[in-house]
């Protein structure tokens, strides 16, 4: 499939998925989000070990949804939409780490599509909200359920009530993003943070990765068995023999991914 609104480059096993829509600031429509879900089936079968995401650029990340195409939409034609696989959920359950380089506007569905991530990066000049409380709706791309597991429910629920942006720095405050770096560096940063985790044992990231998403998915208990299952998992690997056998001949170790 050729892509029209979306860039695709891989740079020493770090691939990097583009929003490039930037004249409507890289706001989701279908056609975009059809062609994300088929980069990410794509990516799969690819060598990569970490996945970034971006917009085109200097003004936006993601500006949310395409409001165009909520005009005209009924309840019925907007929920035969979202029964559709959803590319929150397929970047969530990404095998790999995914990196949200946030690098301006992150907004409605585009703040969504960032809190699916794992680690979110942004830019100084970075503005972050749900705004869809302007627009008469409500973030429906699972804003009030993993902004809340993140920041917790008083500010969320601030967020989505008032559709107030904050700055970059307040959304570091409050655990939003991992980390703010000027907008000139972002990008190298960014990379540096992914070449460190592209060096790690791919198994290893893949159990961990689902191991950390199973705290908001189950309670302590169930949790924790899956935590369990997933470590002894590491034990059968050809990475953890690398891992192990690297320490003790105190080198660095060479993860295959197997
Ligand atoms: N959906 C569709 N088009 C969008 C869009 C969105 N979410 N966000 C921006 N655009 C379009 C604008 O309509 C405009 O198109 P035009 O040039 O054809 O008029 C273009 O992108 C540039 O937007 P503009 O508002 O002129 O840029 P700006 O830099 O002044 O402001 C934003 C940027 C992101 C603050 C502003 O566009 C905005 O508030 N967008 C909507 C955000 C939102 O409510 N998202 C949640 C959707 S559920």
């Amino acid at each position: 499939m050729a892509f029209q609104n979306i860039l695709l480059e891989t740079k020493d096993r770090v691939a990097i998925l583009t929003i490039h829509r930037p004249d409507k600031r890289n706001a989701l429509n279908q056609q975009t989000r059809d062609e994300i879900l088929q980069a990410l089936d794509d990516l799969q079968t690819t060598e990569i070990r970490v996945l970034v995401i971006t917009g085109s650029g200097d003004k936006a990340f993601i500006a949310g949804a395409d409001i165009g195409e909520f005009e005209g939409r009924t309840a019925l034609t907007q929920r035969d939409v979202m029964k559709q696989r959803r590319i929150f959920d397929a970047v969530e359950e990404f095998p790999r780490p995914v990196i949200a380089m946030i690098n301006g506007f992150c907004l409605g569905g585009g703040m969504e599509f960032a809190l699916a991530c794992d680690i979110r990066i942004a830019a100084e000049s970075a503005r972050l909200g749900q705004p869809e409380i302007n627009l008469g709706i409500i973030p429906g791309g699972g804003g009030t359920q993993r902004l809340t597991r993140l920041v917790g429910e008083g500010k969320a629920m601030e967020l989505i009530l008032t559709g107030d942006l904050i700055d970059s720095a307040e959304a570091k405050a409050i655990g939003l993003v991992n980390d703010v770096v000027p907008a000139a560096q972002l990008q190298e940063r960014v990379m540096a943070l992914a070449a460190r985790i592209a060096e790690k044992s791919p198994v290893a990231l893949r159990m961990a990765k689902e191991a950390v998403k199973s705290a908001s998915r189950m309670n302590l208990r169930e949790g924790l068995d899956r935590e369990t299952d997933l470590f002894c998992l590491t034990f059968s690997s050809e990475d953890k023999a690398e891992g192990v056998r690297a320490f003790f001949e105190k080198r660095k170790a060479e993860y295959k991914g197997r």
